[in-house]
């Protein structure tokens, strides 16, 4: 399991700005990434499909799952990963965390970005 000791993290927003089974679109670190509040965790991936670079905003969740509004295919949360044979691309994800209202986001330690 990856550390996230050596992470500095961020404020990105206010808890009550995601509610549960939402998403919403931030820019920070220079790139839209997408806030996603699913099951009671919060995530945060890249705002743009890796099938036609679409926004992802506004997709379905699922539990770990974030559905591409245009075409569907479904993405893990957790990993970036796509379903499906529509693009095999992962999405890239960054850690996030919850201190006290905020939602906090860092850059990945392997970020290249
Ligand atoms: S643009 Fe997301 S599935 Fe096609």
């Amino acid at each position: 399991m990856e550390s996230t000791t050596s992470l500095k993290f961020l404020d990105a927003l206010n808890i009550s700005e995601v509610p549960e089974g939402s998403n919403k679109a931030i820019t920070l670190f220079g790139q839209s990434l997408l806030v996603c509040h699913s099951g009671g965790v919060f995530y945060t991936v890249a705002n743009r499909c890796s099938h036609q670079q679409q926004p992802l905003e506004g997709g379905r969740l699922r539990g770990s799952f974030l559905f591409c509004p245009l075409h569907g295919v479904r993405f893990d949360l957790r990993s970036g990963m796509p379903t499906g044979t529509l693009t095999r691309t992962p999405i890239k994800t960054w850690p996030t965390r919850v201190e006290g209202e905020c939602v906090q986001i860092a850059e990945p330690p392997d970020s290249d970005e």
